[in-house]
């Protein structure tokens, strides 16, 4: 057999195996709501259509599920829990920060350390309260000592991120710092170049600014960063 036949057979079965797991979740669903067989008119295929939407609908608490104890980056050696993400799932605003701290780690909650501390004090000076906002981060494992995360770490972690962002669907993403900024944006452009102004991701307005442990490091750069929260809070009472 030539490699491409080869190739082609093992992405079939791939493929079949898929729609068959597709398949299951359809059925258990139906079964979930108390039907025991499949009629095939047009209209019960759209209903079908309808329920295995539903059945398959994004949400925090399914990707939460998926990302399990998860092993697949070399950080969950030495982590204490995984920070997944908090607050308002609802909101029309998402925080993305770098990675858990110390603090973080220790209580599985995102940005409760003293660049936490600062972020909260930087959401009540435009009218937020962390509860109305989901703040997350890029990976949500801490690396050793706080060191920056590597590509590999960055890689494994962040469909996670994108499917967490397609099940809130934000209005606005304000990216904290250079990992969150160059990671969805998919650029090296430094942070003090991309900060200040709106791209868009996905569909979703994103704003870079300074990460607050950064500000922490350089106090001379929180009016920077008051100009930027400026703008979001003026894009957050618009969205
Ligand atoms: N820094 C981050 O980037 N994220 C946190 O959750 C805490 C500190």
């Amino acid at each position: 057999m030539t490699e491409s036949i080869q190739a082609f057979n093992e992405s079939s079965a791939r493929l079949l195996s898929e729609i068959r797991e597709d398949l299951k979740v359809y059925f258990r669903y139906m079964k979930g709501l108390g039907y025991a067989g499949v009629a095939l008119s047009e209209d019960s295929l759209k209903m079908l259509d309808h329920w295995y939407k539903g059945a398959m609908a994004e949400t925090l608490d399914r990707i939460r599920a998926d990302l399990g104890t998860c092993q697949r980056c070399k950080l969950h050696r030495g982590r204490k829990h995984i920070v997944f993400g908090a607050g308002n799932p609802r909101s029309k605003l998402v925080l993305v920060g770098e990675g858990p701290g110390y603090e973080e780690d220790a209580q599985g909650q995102p940005f409760v350390g003293q660049a936490g501390q600062l972020l909260t004090k930087i959401l009540w000076a435009i009218g937020l309260a962390r509860e109305d906002v989901y703040i997350c981060n890029i990976i949500k494992c801490r690396p050793p000592g706080n060191r920056n995360p590597e590509p590999d770490e960055i890689t494994a972690c962040i469909p996670f991120l994108r499917r967490q962002l397609r099940a809130i669907r934000p209005k606005l993403v304000c990216a904290l710092g250079t990992f969150a900024a160059q990671t969805l944006l998919e650029t090296k452009t430094p942070i003090s170049r991309l900060r200040g102004r709106f791209y868009v991701y996905e569909g979703i307005h994103l704003l870079p600014t300074y990460h607050p442990a950064f500000l922490l490091r350089n106090p001379a750069k929180k009016p920077d960063v008051w100009e930027d929260m400026q703008k979001l809070q003026e894009a957050y009472e618009k969205a």
